[in-house]
């Protein structure tokens, strides 16, 4: 079974965003561990990044398509102000696995609430890149 790892906006850019908040990681680096972790606990693994909400809504909706296991969500700062995400993640019956690099409730209060927290089964966040391991392997044992 399939894990869909999605990422919103500016993830793109990490190992040069910010890198004192995101780590040094790119998200390809992230994505070449999560694929050996993958193998070892014999799941495919759909790792995408967009900047753009709808195309996270439709990929939600794909995950519901194709059954897939989990959804691990980084949706950035979408997280923080998108109900159409709160919404997504409501109407689709795959388990969504929240995960952000950085702690969002040590920082800024405008970081505080996540649309993404009300609707996800969980969230893992404040240990970088290890955050999405640790997700994929929650995922593997949901
Ligand atoms: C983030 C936290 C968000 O507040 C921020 O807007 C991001 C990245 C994280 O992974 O720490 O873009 O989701």
């Amino acid at each position: 079974s399939t894990v869909y790892i999605l990422n919103g906006p500016n993830l793109n850019l990490l190992g040069t965003r910010e890198p004192d908040i995101y780590g040094s990681e790119t998200l390809d680096d992230i994505a070449g561990k999560l694929h050996d972790q993958a193998a070892a606990l014999d799941i495919e693994i759909e790792m995408r990044q967009s900047n753009h909400e709808g195309h996270l809504c439709d990929w939600l909706h794909e995950a519901q398509g194709v059954e897939a296991k989990a959804v691990i969500l980084n949706a950035g700062a979408l997280t923080h102000t998108s109900l159409a995400l709160y919404d997504a993640i409501r109407a689709i019956r795959v388990p969504v696995i929240e995960v952000h690099l950085s702690n969002p409730h040590a920082r800024e209060a405008y970081r505080h609430k996540s649309f993404v927290a009300m609707a996800a089964s969980g969230t893992i966040a404040g240990f970088g890149a290890v955050g999405y391991e640790m997700a994929l392997d929650a995922a593997a044992r949901l």
